[in-house]
């Protein structure tokens, strides 16, 4: 996640469920567990929230972010692939994509 954002609840979409998203460490600091640090701290402010469920999409390209979040405890949503092609805007700013999106989903309650 970027260092310039003060706020971890930035990285959470106001939807419902809520939507983790931006997730990103750098480089040098991988595979220290910081970003399952950063997913769990998410959990735990949309749990404080009151949600049942965090939701996330993830590129059915983007192995390594999937290995991560099956670690953390998500599991598919069930929902159909979503397929990405133009703009999309993310909280951190508008980016052109062209990719395919499996929608992950973890209960909070259990
Ligand atoms: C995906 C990303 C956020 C992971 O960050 P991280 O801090 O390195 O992740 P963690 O150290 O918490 O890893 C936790 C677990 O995830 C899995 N994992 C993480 N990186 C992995 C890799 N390169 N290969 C395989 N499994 C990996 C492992 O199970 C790991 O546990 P382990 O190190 O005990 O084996 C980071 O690689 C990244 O910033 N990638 C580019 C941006 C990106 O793809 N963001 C996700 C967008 S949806």
């Amino acid at each position: 996640m970027g260092g310039r954002r003060t706020s971890r609840s930035r990285y959470i979409a106001s939807t419902e469920p809520p939507e983790l998203q931006d997730l990103e460490v750098i480089p040098r600091h991988r595979r220290l567990g910081v970003a399952t640090a950063l997913v769990s701290a998410a959990e735990a402010e949309c749990s404080v929230r009151g949600f049942l469920e965090i939701r996330l999409e993830v590129s059915m390209a983007n192995v390594v972010a999937q290995a991560l979040y099956g670690a953390c405890g998500f599991r598919e949503a069930g929902v159909p692939v979503r397929r990405v092609k133009g703009r999309v805007v993310l909280r951190a700013g508008p980016i052109e994509v062209d990719d395919n999106l499996l929608v992950l989903a973890k209960r909070l309650d259990g």
